[in-house]
């Protein structure tokens, strides 16, 4: 037998089998709670290819992804790749297709997203993200709008403010510092990668790496440690205290963002204990529209993106997964095979009525039928049973209160609902 690739992950329903983390129940959880959060903040769901031409990255999405990239000549000899992130091909997508929608375009996306990372704790070769963009908006109004959606699909899987901090930052900040320092604007992005590593990268390392760029290691930690926000940030911030949500923001240089597209506010969300890596990144990237479509739609663009593995793991710690059971509404015992003809009516019944039906494909012991049931989580039992005189009534077992009730066969969705 084949094993799974490594990175790559299978999701069981619960129970779930030993050395399997991966529920399907948990991520239709967490997918759930993400689509209705975002429906609540007015985005629309689109979607997009999961293989895209190569060059959609190669020079929008930054060494790091590049580097990570699935990809490989199909079997036309076209250069494609797996997509690693969504924003290029929303960015496409938008250009294409804006005329068609009013703005502020507000979009949302569930993509699942393919990366050839070394496998460790928080990453795997693929995983799903949340993706919220704003098009067409500059104002710090709509930088607000998309770290309130964030922090509120967090507050939706029960997390609160003693358990996540989004910190935010801004890359004008950091570019105004480095042309403060006489900084080569050509290679401001070679100095934020090297920002973006800091808190990975051995000290001796990041101050070899910012000597030919002529910073020192000293100015950017202390720029870090003050974190005064900028006028841009602090409107974000005071729009946040409007709505209540303050508490879950601070101000911390110390996140540039890794990608190359980002021209604004940049922001990540991290667990306050600092167990984990990010749960989700973004900011504002007002060029790639412009650039993906060769300057035929300029349009300015924000967003963030938020995977499910670290947040499936901070959930699992916090305690906030939900129990799965008890998805069946009826199971349909069938113990005398020549009412199997029957009971299909009934099952039929209650499936047309949208209840979810169950029962034994081939003729079984009435018991293991019945412990089938207990298996399934089923709310009831149904039971045709035929009287003395001939008729067949249906028996309805609620199997939490163990009361019973006698109705007729055709009658049995009806009694469920009242
Ligand atoms: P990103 O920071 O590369 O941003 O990814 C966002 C989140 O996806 C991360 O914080 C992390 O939770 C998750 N993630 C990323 N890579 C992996 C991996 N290999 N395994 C598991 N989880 C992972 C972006 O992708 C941007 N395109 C987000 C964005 C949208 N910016 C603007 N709009």
């Amino acid at each position: 037998m084949s094993d799974r690739l490594p990175g790559f992950r299978d999701f069981y329903p619960e129970p779930l089998p030993a050395n399997e983390p991966w529920s399907c129940d948990l991520r239709q959880h967490i997918f759930g709670r993400w689509r209705e959060t975002a429906r609540r903040y007015g985005f629309r769901e689109y979607d997009g290819p999961p293989l895209e031409p190569l060059e959609l990255y190669t020079n929008k999405s930054g060494a790091e992804i590049v580097a990570q990239l699935f990809n490989f000549a199909d079997k036309g000899d076209r250069a494609v790749s797996m997509r690693p992130e969504m924003t290029p091909t929303v960015a496409r997508m938008v250009a294409t297709a804006e005329r068609a929608y009013k703005k502020p375009i507000k979009w949302f996306s569930l993509p699942q997203l393919f990366r050839y990372e070394k496998q460790q704790k928080g990453r795997l070769r693929e995983h799903f993200q949340l993706n919220c963009d704003i098009f067409g908006e500059s104002d710090a109004g709509a930088d607000a709008e998309i770290v309130a959606l964030l922090i509120d699909v967090l507050r939706a899987l029960g997390l609160t403010h003693e358990d996540f901090v989004i910190r935010l930052s801004s890359r004008q900040a950091w570019q105004r510092f480095f042309a403060a320092r006489g900084g080569d604007p050509a290679r401001a992005y070679e100095f934020y990668q090297v920002v973006d590593k800091l808190e990975r990268e051995r000290p001796e390392v990041s101050a070899e790496k910012l000597a030919p760029l002529g910073v020192k290691l000293e100015e950017v930690q202390a720029f870090i440690t003050a974190s005064i926000p900028e006028p841009e940030l602090q409107t974000v911030i005071d729009n946040l205290s409007a709505r209540g949500l303050g508490g879950f923001v601070k101000v911390d240089y110390g996140v540039i963002r890794g990608l190359a597209y980002y021209t604004g506010i940049v922001f990540e969300a991290f667990d306050r204990k600092g167990e984990f890596r990010a749960i989700a990144g973004g900011g504002r990237y007002d060029q790639l529209v412009k650039q993906v479509s060769e300057g035929k739609a300029d349009l300015p663009a924000l967003g963030f993106g938020m995977g499910d593995v670290v947040l499936a793991e901070l959930l699992k710690v916090r305690k906030l997964v939900p129990s799965f059971t008890g998805t069946v509404d009826a199971v349909v015992l069938i113990e005398d095979e020549t009412l199997r003809a029957a009971s299909l009516g009934v099952v039929q019944q209650l499936r047309e009525a949208g209840r979810a039906a169950d029962y034994s494909l081939t003729p079984a012991k009435g018991d293991k039928q019945f412990k089938r049931a207990l298996e399934l989580g089923a709310t009831r039992t149904v039971r045709l049973e035929r009287g003395a005189d001939g008729t067949v009534v249906a028996k309805i077992k609620d199997l939490k209160t163990r009361e019973e009730k006698w109705v007729a066969p055709g009658e049995v969705a009806t009694a469920i609902a009242g």
